[in-house]
């Protein structure tokens, strides 16, 4: 055990235990080595522009209105609209806290469900946060495998079998990041009954919700009552800069612990953003979301048959978000083609990056116009000697 003396003594800071080994993710690591115009399949963040009917009245609110602190949870108006997305829940205002962006919100829901030496059931393949969130709160992370030869389908029997007396939580995504992927009704439906009386909370991260390609994707917590969602606007509205997120839960001891840890950590999101999303359930909002949703469907089929047209490879269809899941098992580490398409000025993150079952593919996002992603694609080419 460091003691505080012993610190001072040698010189060298000792973190405590929760921050130990915590590294950027490697998808930073990868984008932030990019050369000079490079094409980013790397990061996850939409390329198209917020709307402007959005701009606009955030500028207004700058310039004509006072913006000090709102309540820690949020401003009621919104924090209403917000529960309105849950019909099912009848979530009273308070079911809400608003959050800096979801990974506020996820990380709040970890620490307000994990202790230490919980165990936590995690994706594997999934977005690398889980994993860190995990550590912070001390905890241990178990995978679940989807597996890459169902194209990353969900498994109940691989899930059931990581549930021991020591599970606290379990987290899904849908639409996944990385593979794109949609839980069905019957998957929640299993999950629902494998954690029927266990206590187990399940962390539902939501944020692609509006971005799908067919049917609207379910939320967890129709099936499961101790479900905490996590969402936001950052993808759907091309507003990841602006940090608008949340949490809602439908029990009041939890959604309360959330948001007393918001309060400390944050205060509250930005105000301005708070106001201006007001109209992020309007007419003309639920239109840029649609027109996202036409684009990034076009671009997902887009680069998909073109991977298989010019490198003879196969990559997962997209059924949400903007991923794909390229199969590139045959030149090797995933960490190697990654590299040499780096070196290519080509970004894009190696399956490991999400999980051991994601190992031989890289993750592909497809916020780019059509022009850039064929570029794109004959740079990999290039660089694999296809
Ligand atoms: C799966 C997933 N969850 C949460 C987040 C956090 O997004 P934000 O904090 O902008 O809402 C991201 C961002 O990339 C993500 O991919």
């Amino acid at each position: 055990m460091s003691t505080r003396a012993e610190t001072i003594d040698r010189g060298e800071v000792v973190l405590p235990r929760r921050m130990r080994g915590l590294q950027p993710t490697l998808i930073r690591q990868f984008f932030e080595r990019a050369l000079p115009d490079s094409i980013n399949f790397g990061l996850g963040e939409p390329d198209l522009p917020t709307p402007e009917f959005l701009k606009r009245e955030a500028a207004r609110i700058a310039v004509e209105e006072q913006n000090g602190y709102t309540s820690h949870p949020g401003i009621p108006a919104l924090r209403t609209k917000i529960t309105e997305q849950y019909p099912h829940l009848n979530l009273p205002v308070t079911g809400v806290v608003v959050t800096c962006g979801s990974q506020e919100a996820m990380t709040d829901a970890f620490m307000c469900c994990v202790d230490q030496g919980d165990e936590v059931l995690l994706p594997d393949p999934s977005f690398p946060a889980y994993d860190a969130c995990t550590r912070i709160s001390e905890g241990t992370p178990v995978y679940y495998r989807m597996p890459a030869d169902t194209e990353f389908a969900f498994d109940i029997d691989e899930f059931r079998s990581k549930i021991t007396p020591k599970t606290k939580a379990a987290v899904v995504i849908s639409p996944s990041n990385p593979t794109g992927k949609i839980m069905t009704a019957d998957d929640y439906r299993q999950i629902a009954d494998a954690l029927d009386g266990t206590g187990i909370w399940l962390l539902s991260d939501e944020i692609y919700s509006d971005l799908y390609f067919e049917e609207r994707p379910r939320s967890a917590s129709e099936f499961y009552e101790r479900t905490i969602i996590i969402s936001g606007l950052s993808k759907s509205l091309s507003m990841t800069g602006w940090r608008l997120g949340w949490a809602a839960c439908s029990d009041p001891k939890m959604i309360n612990a959330i948001q007393v840890l918001h309060g400390f950590t944050t205060v509250c999101t930005s105000t301005i953003t708070q106001k201006a999303s007001l109209l992020a359930w309007t007419d003309e909002a639920e239109a840029a979301k649609q027109h996202a949703r036409d684009v990034y469907k076009g671009r997902g089929e887009f680069l998909v048959d073109l991977f298989s047209s010019e490198m003879g490879l196969h990559a997962t269809s997209p059924e949400g978000a903007f991923y794909t899941m390229l199969d590139v098992r045959q030149f090797g580490e995933d960490m190697e083609v990654a590299e040499k398409c780096l070196q290519n000025r080509v970004v894009t993150v190696p399956g490991t990056a999400f999980g051991n079952e994601a190992k031989g593919f890289l993750r592909i996002s497809f916020c780019n116009t059509e022009e850039r992603m064929a570029e794109g694609v004959r740079r990999m080419k290039e660089a694999l000697a296809v």
